[in-house]
């Protein structure tokens, strides 16, 4: 934990010195100086700072005691992270590959050779850039699996990062990292020297002391040019890749995303495959409705709390495509089965892939009874 007092620039700590003894002017004596702030917030409790206290440095502080072997973090892989990462972590459909392009000589060297300019690799994995074991453990333990970040207990941590690291050949299979040999392990990171301080990014001592920042650009005073040039582009087949972001309400972070169905994709026929949502065939759904015996038909508001739990919205609209297909698409192509609930509670529960294209669906671990009133609600017209 930081003491907000302990700033090393001596203008911020004479600035704080004297908001203070302005303050300690205009607070009677029992104020800031016994720590009380009356009336404004509460004191954090010890759990409280805990549950917040969770980042792992690089000299390893913070990291909770622990062990997991290769063996336990593929159990953990195949069932919590390789349906968005691929088995491998080679997938780059949800982000770009975890693993890959790394080799044994960079194990030894430090350096990974596919980086270096002449090498000209575009691909860049986690394991090539990342210099340091403590923030691929913590960047996992704060915020994977994505759907559910902070779900893995410390162990599971430990155990998945093994796993990547046998994957990326680091360690051996039958390995185990635990908080004893994360610093051996650091020394094994194929990158562990490739970060530089050369471009004085921080103040570099070994280059000089320089202390500029790593930009380079001079004030323009006369003919200066008004307009930017966009030098990259997302390519128009992958803008709407995910579905419409503006659509998209995650369980968290910022919600809010561009409108990335507009302009319409214009060409391309592999573009328009990549974006076109197949629309509900109205006479579909009206025979599942038909065929739905039970009157008493489900709302969204009867299911928003299962959706939500489970985070299913993050994946699925109930018209729009996001990762997933949408809940009337489902309807479309599901719901003249005749034994379409049976099917879809199943579907639910075990995920799969391959029904609407080639992004996957983990697993799902809701309660039967959940996933049957999901399934019914679908095969009912997934109304509204
Ligand atoms: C539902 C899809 C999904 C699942 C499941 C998932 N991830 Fe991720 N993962 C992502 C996305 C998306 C990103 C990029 C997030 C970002 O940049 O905000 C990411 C990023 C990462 C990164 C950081 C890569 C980098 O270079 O910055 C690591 C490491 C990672 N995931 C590991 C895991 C592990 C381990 C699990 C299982 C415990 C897991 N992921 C499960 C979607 C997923
Ligand atoms: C990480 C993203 C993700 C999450 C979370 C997710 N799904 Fe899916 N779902 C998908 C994808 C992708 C498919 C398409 C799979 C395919 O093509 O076979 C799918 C398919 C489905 C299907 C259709 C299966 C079929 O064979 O027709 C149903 C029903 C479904 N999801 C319901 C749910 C429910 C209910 C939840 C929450 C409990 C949920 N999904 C959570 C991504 C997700």
């Amino acid at each position: 934990m930081f003491n907000y007092l302990d700033f090393s620039s001596n203008f911020k700590s004479q600035m704080i010195a004297k908001i203070i003894a302005a303050l300690t002017i205009m607070t009677p004596a029992t104020g800031i100086s016994q720590g009380k702030y009356e009336a404004v917030g509460r004191v954090a409790t010890t759990n409280e700072v805990a549950a917040w206290d969770i980042d792992v440095r690089p000299d390893f502080k913070g990291l909770p005691k622990g062990m997991g072997s290769v063996a336990q973090g593929e159990k953990v892989w195949e069932a919590q992270c390789a349906s968005c990462h691929g088995s491998f972590g080679e997938n780059n459909t949800v982000f770009s590959a975890l693993v890959g392009y790394t080799t044994k000589k960079d194990v030894e060297t430090g350096r990974v050779a596919s980086l270096m300019p002449e090498a000209a690799t575009p691909t860049r994995t986690t394991m090539m850039k990342v210099s340091q074991l403590s923030t691929l453990w913590d960047y996992i333990n704060r915020a994977m699996p994505w759907t559910a970040p902070k779900s893995l207990k410390p162990n599971e941590v430990y155990a998945v990062t093994a796993y990547l690291l046998n994957i990326a050949n680091v360690v051996p299979e039958n390995f185990t990292l635990s908080d004893k040999n994360m610093v051996e392990t650091q020394n094994k990171l194929p990158n562990r020297n490739g970060m530089m301080t050369k471009h004085a990014m921080w103040p570099g001592n070994e280059f000089g002391g320089v202390t500029k920042p790593d930009t380079q650009g001079s004030n323009c005073m006369t003919n200066c040019v008004t307009e930017a040039k966009v030098a990259s582009l997302l390519p128009e087949h992958a803008r709407n890749a995910h579905g419409n972001l503006a659509e998209q309400t995650r369980a968290f972070g910022p919600s809010v995303g561009a409108d990335t169905t507009k302009p319409a994709v214009s060409t391309g026929a592999d573009a328009k495959k990549a974006v076109v949502i197949p629309a509900i065939t109205v006479a579909a759904a009206k025979t599942v409705e038909k065929s739905v015996e039970s009157n008493t038909s489900l709302k969204s508001a009867d299911v928003s709390g299962i959706l939500s739990k489970n985070a299913c919205l993050a994946c699925h609209g109930i018209d729009n495509k996001i990762v997933g297909p949408s809940f009337k698409e489902i309807l479309a192509k599901q719901g003249s089965k005749a034994d379409a609930v049976a099917y879809l509670t199943a579907k639910i529960k075990s995920g799969g892939s391959g029904v609407y294209g080639s992004m996957p669906m983990p697993a799902q671990s809701l309660s039967d009874t959940d996933a049957k009133k999901v399934a019914t609600w679908i095969s009912q017209g997934a109304v509204k």
